[in-house]
This record gives C-alpha cells, structure tokens and sequence, in this order.
C-alpha cells in the first residue's frame, strides 16, 4: 500500500519545497539536453554548464612520467554530461557527442579545521576538454580542446592538434574509446560487466 502523508503537512511543505527548487529546475529545463557547440571557425564552445553534469571523479596528484612532476599538490575533476552517462549506464561505452570536462583545482593542506588532509581550492588552474563527434573527427572521432582557465567565461577554443601527446596517451592507455574508464569508479565495474574494455588496456592491466 502507498504511503500518502497527511495532507495538512503536503499543503505547507509544497510551496516551500517548490521554491527552494526552483532555479535549479527551471536552469536544467532551459538547458536541455548536450550537444556540443562549433562556431563558424570551427572552435568549441566552452561549456559552462558542466558543473551541473555527473561528476566521475577527482585525481589527486596523478602523474605520469617524471616530466609531469609538480612542485604542488593539485586536483582534476571529471565531469560527462548527463545524456552519454545514462548511455553509458546501458552500453557501457560512449554515445556520439558525449563531452567531458577535466577542471583543474589547487589542493591546500591547512585550513579552518583541517591538519591533514587535502582540500579543493577555489583556484580553477585548468580546463579541458574531449568530446565525440563521429562527422567532426574522422580518425576515431574523439578531439581534444584546453580552455584558459583565467577567464571567467572561456572563449571558444581550437582543436588541439592530432600530434600532441593527449592524443596518443589517450588511445594506448584509456580502457573504453580513449577514455580513462579504469579511473572512475562508478563506470568501471560496468565496462567489466558489458565487456566493453579495449584491446590495449587488456594487454597492459597488471
Ligand atoms: C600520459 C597520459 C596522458 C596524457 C598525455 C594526457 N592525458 Fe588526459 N587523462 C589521462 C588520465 C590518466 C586521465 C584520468 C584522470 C583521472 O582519473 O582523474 C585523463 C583524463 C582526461 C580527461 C577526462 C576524460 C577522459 O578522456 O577520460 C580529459 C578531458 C583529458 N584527460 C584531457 C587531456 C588533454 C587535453 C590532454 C593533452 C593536452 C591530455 N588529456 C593528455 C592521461 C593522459
């Protein structure tokens, strides 16, 4: 049997709770589902609503070779928009058009209360990006963007050349579709149960 509260107590709780939801309701409404934004010149659009997507996971201090060693500590955030996550969910592997935002934070140590430990700081020091785009990028559909990260709102960015590092690292080491799926918690066990790991990263796992 379904559980109906009393009515008095729906009555005086509703429009509270429908004004404290409001913004949040009517921004997601607006803002629809993803779809990743190229202007005229072929730049991306920065896509400021990400904080709003699901969010994967924060690194912490991931480095991957003694050259990306760094004098301080440092977070990256990985956010997917909401659309290629539920995909994800069913297929365990990415929809065309799904987007990820890596943001970079500074991690400090001490701090109100804490003594140990790290913490995010409010310092945005990196953003970027990976989208898909099966018409766009006819290599393996993927490209990669940085946003200057100084600037309240990004400007569009250009594609990241096919030579760069981010491209080769990504393909050889990412576990699903140039992805670092290995790395997110919530997505790993389904990629294992879809089997849906590439081919590289199963001859590598440990
Ligand atoms: C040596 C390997 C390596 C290189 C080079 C590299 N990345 Fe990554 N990238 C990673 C790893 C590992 C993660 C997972 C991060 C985590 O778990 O927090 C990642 C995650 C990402 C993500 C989150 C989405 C995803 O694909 O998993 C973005 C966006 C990203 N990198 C952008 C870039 C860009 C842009 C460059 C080049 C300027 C780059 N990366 C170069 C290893 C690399």
């Amino acid at each position: 049997m379904a559980w109906f509260p009393p009515v008095r107590r729906v009555a005086t709780a509703l429009p509270l709770l429908c004004l404290l939801m409001a913004p949040a309701t009517l921004s997601t409404a607006a803002e629809g589902p993803y779809t990743p934004q190229f202007d005229k010149d072929d730049k991306l659009t920065f896509p400021a609503g990400y904080r709003d997507w699901v969010f994967l996971t924060s690194g912490l201090d991931m480095s991957y070779g003694p050259a990306m060693r760094m004098g301080h500590s440092m977070f990256d955030n990985v956010f997917v928009n909401r659309e290629a996550y539920q995909a994800f969910k069913e297929t365990g592997t990415w929809p065309d058009k799904t987007t990820f935002v890596l943001e970079v934070r500074g991690a400090a140590d001490k701090g109100s209360i804490n003594k140990n430990g790290h913490f995010q700081t409010p310092e945005v020091m990196g953003l970027e990006v990976h989208v898909k785009d099966m018409a766009r990028f006819h290599d393996d559909g993927w490209a990669f963007y940085a946003f200057d990260a100084n600037e309240l709102t990004p400007k569009p960015a250009e594609q990241l050349p096919v030579e760069q590092s981010c491209y080769s690292c990504h393909q050889s080491h990412g576990a699903v579709d140039t992805t670092f799926v290995q790395f997110y918690p919530t997505l790993k066990p389904i990629a294992a149960a879809k089997k849906t790991f590439s081919a590289s990263y199963l001859a590598e796992k440990p």
